[in-house]
Order: structure tokens, then sequence, then C-alpha cells
């Protein structure tokens, strides 16, 4: 089910320089948002008039919020980086397939970047034995809140300023980290050699791809991705058939 809601800011303040964190009071959304799914925003402005695709960090149902952590990156991510407390911020949501999370002993996530806010709802909801793998370039983002579910925390960063000095699939080799499922968000390069370590340790892997996108619900071709079938491919659209998708499935050569 789609909503397009009126929502209220209820919190919008900065994490660091350019990250933002962000609660909206959306009851509607917030009841049938899962974890992995995203959110439209408009923008409120002529000028950039498609709305932004954001995920959703964190769900709460009882109280009708959702938490989103975003990244200014560009015009759409400043507009919202300026409005205050009070604001309206009209939203299309939830949308996407979302992570599907599975009962099973252990499970794995492994985000990177301003890939990981999708991740801590999912690892809340998951059950089991839980290892959360963060990357970075330089710092953290959301580590204590991820610290805060229960769940071990492994930290890589490319400059070894937190943590183990390397990438998230580095940092899995040195340690071995294996499990029965993973679930992962980040950059595209990444989530390959992810889907690679997965299918050698024989692990299944989800995928959240974060293509660019226009219309952000499936009426054009704007976030096509490419799908195995068979020898060929077909293109399917993360807005509408992902963002999340099994590693196995997606044609990472292309
Ligand atoms: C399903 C999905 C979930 C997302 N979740 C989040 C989130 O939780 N937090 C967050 O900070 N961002 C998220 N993004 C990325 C976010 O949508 C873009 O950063 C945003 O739309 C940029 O809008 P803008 O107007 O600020 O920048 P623009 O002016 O549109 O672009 C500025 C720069 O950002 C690049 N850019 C724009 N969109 C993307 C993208 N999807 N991937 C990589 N580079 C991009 C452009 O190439 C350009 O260099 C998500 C994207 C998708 C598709
Ligand atoms: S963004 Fe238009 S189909 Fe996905």
């Amino acid at each position: 089910m789609k909503i397009v809601e009126d929502t209220v800011i209820l919190k919008n303040t900065p994490i660091n320089d350019n990250i933002f964190d962000m609660i909206i009071k959306a009851p509607a959304a917030a009841q049938y948002s899962a974890a992995g799914q995203f959110i439209e925003i408009y923008t409120g402005n002529g000028v950039n008039l498609l709305p932004r695709p954001i995920s959703i960090c964190e769900i709460d149902k009882d109280n009708g919020t959702l938490r989103l952590v975003y990244q200014v990156v560009g015009k759409g991510t400043e507009i919202f980086s300026k409005k205050k407390k009070g604001d309206i911020l009209r939203i299309i949501a939830p949308l996407g397939n979302g992570y599907g999370i599975k009962t099973v002993k252990k499970s794995i996530f492994v985000g990177g970047g301003i890939g990981v806010p999708p991740l801590l709802e999912a690892v809340k909801q998951a059950e089991g034995e839980k290892i959360v793998i963060l990357g970075f370039r330089s710092g953290t983002v959301l580590k204590e809140d991820f610290e805060k579910t229960g769940a071990k925390v492994l930290i890589a960063t490319d400059d070894g300023s937190v943590g183990f000095k390397g990438n998230v699939v580095e940092l899995m080799k040195s340690e071995n980290i294996i499990g029965d499922v993973i679930y992962s968000c980040g950059p595209k390069i990444m989530l390959k050699f992810l889907a690679e370590y997965a299918e050698e340790k024989g692990i299944e892997c989800f995928v959240s791809m974060e293509e660019r996108m226009a219309c952000g619900i499936g009426a054009c071709v704007g976030c096509a991705v490419k799908i195995k079938n068979g020898d060929s491919f077909v293109n399917k659209k993360v807005c509408k058939d992902g963002p999340v998708f099994n590693s196995k499935e997606v044609l990472w050569n292309d």
C-alpha cells in the first residue's frame, strides 16, 4: 500500500557536518512500513519537483513515527536539511520490497557509508545472534544506535580512524565472519565484493541497491538494474522490484 502523507517534522538535527537525523510524525506510513523499505520525500520546491528517495532507518508504529538519516549531497537534501521542527514534509510511503527478515540462528548485517541507516530497523527486527559490520571512509555513523540493539558491532574504516583499517569485506575475511544470512546496503562495489564473499562461504545474501531514481514508483525506467535470467538478463526496477535483491540474482559485471 502506497500512502501520500503530509507529515510533521519532530526532529531534524545534524549528526555531523553533512549528515542529518530526522524524525517525522507519519502515522499512516509508519503503520505499513517494514525494514528495508524507503520513502520518497517531496522537496516542496518548484525547481526540484522530483521527490527524493530516503531509506527508513527506524519505525515506531506505537508513536506513528519514522526515523530518516540522510546525507546532504545536492539541492533536494539541502532543502531537507533546512527544515525545522513543526514543518510539513509530504512523502509517499512505504516503497519497495524491504528485507523480509528471516528467522535464523545467526544474521549478519553489512553497511557502507550512507547505506547504513536501513540496517538499523532490520537489526532490531531480527532474532537470534546478530553481527553488524559497518564501513566508512573515516569515523562512524549510528555506531551507538547499533550497539544499543545488543548486536555485536564491528567497524572498518579506510583511514583506520576507527576499528579495522580496510573495507568491510576485508574485515569479514580477516575475522572469518559466517552466519545463516547477510542483509546489506551500501555502494555497489561493496555489494559486489560482499556477494562474492557470500557465494564463497555459502551464505544467502540480500543486497539493497541504491540506484538513482526519477519517479520512484515504477512508472519510468530511471532505476533499472540487470537481473540474471538464464544466460541473459532482464531489467528490473529498483524502486518497485527492489531495492532489495538476492545477491545471486544481480548481474554485477554489466
Ligand atoms: C532506495 C534508496 C534509498 C536511499 N536511502 C538514502 C538514505 O537513507 N540516506 C541518504 O542520505 N541517501 C539515501 N539515498 C540517496 C538519496 O536518494 C540521494 O542522495 C538524493 O536523492 C540526492 O538528492 P539531491 O537532490 O540532494 O542531490 P542531486 O542534486 O540529485 O544529486 C547530487 C549528487 O548525488 C548523486 N546521487 C543522487 N542520487 C544518488 C543515489 N541514489 N546514489 C548515489 N548517488 C546519488 C548525484 O549523482 C550527484 O552527484 C537513497 C537512494 C535510494 C535509491
Ligand atoms: S524510478 Fe521510475 S521506475 Fe524506478
